[in-house]
């Protein structure tokens, strides 16, 4: 039988549409996900409301309860922002560098984690804390679990930025196995339910050079803490 031109794909055309239409969503959990590229769309937007966020509270390295200084330099936005000193960490209106509320969370950081946990299967997310995280080189997160917040409904909403990073992805014990993920610039990663305890950390940096950002990564993640 002759074939119609035009009236099947071809399995060039079916690689094309997949490129154009799937999601490029990588499953790490049963409820936790990563959206290759996500922030990409809204990039344009994100590093100036960054810069602004950034002049009003600059990044700062803070202590752990234990009494080393971490070698993430952090910033927030948002109704509260994470920090850590010799009494623990909790979350605070107050940025204690400045003495002044935290910037407001800008709209498009907003959109960008409420797009990006709708897409993971949990609308309705309304972030109140942001955490801006910069790592140079060398810079790295040990496995931990993200457990000050009031309740653990929500996910974690984490967009990279910058040069690459491998995410630690593991259990609930700080011995589990864990996964590594490489995350690259755009790349949002959305974990929450059954998953939204588990242990993860970033492993030291390696020297790069990101086009936009230069020698950094810079992590956004987004938190309902109270
Ligand atoms: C964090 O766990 O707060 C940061 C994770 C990351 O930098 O990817
Ligand atoms: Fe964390």
């Amino acid at each position: 039988m002759l074939r119609r031109m035009g009236s099947e794909p071809t399995t060039l055309d079916m690689f094309a549409d997949e490129a154009v239409q799937a999601p490029r969503t990588e499953q790490i959990g049963p409820r936790a996900f990563v959206l290759r590229g996500f922030a990409l769309p809204l990039i344009e937007q994100v590093l100036p409301a960054l810069q602004q966020v950034l002049e009003q509270s600059p990044f700062r390295h803070m202590m752990t309860p234990g009494g080393f200084t971490m070698s993430v330099a952090l910033s927030n936005c948002g109704r509260v922002g994470w920090v850590t000193d010799r009494s623990g960490y909790r979350y605070t209106r107050i940025d204690p560098e400045t003495d002044a509320p935290w910037p407001a969370l800008p709209d498009v950081l907003l959109k960008l984690a409420q797009t990006a946990a709708a897409e993971s299967g949990f609308p309705g997310f309304t972030p109140d804390a942001c955490l801006i995280n910069r790592y140079v080189p060398g810079a790295k997160m040990s496995l931990h679990q993200d457990k000050n917040e009031h309740g653990y409904e929500w996910p974690v909403v984490s967009v990279s930025l910058g040069i690459p990073a491998i995410f630690l992805f593991g259990g609930m014990e700080r011995s589990d196995k864990t996964q590594r993920v490489a995350l690259f610039h755009g790349d949002v990663v959305v974990w929450g339910g059954e998953d939204r305890l588990r242990y993860h950390g970033v492993l030291p940096i390696k020297h790069a050079e990101h086009p936009l950002l230069g020698e950094q990564r810079i992590n956004v993640t987004f938190r309902k803490a109270q």
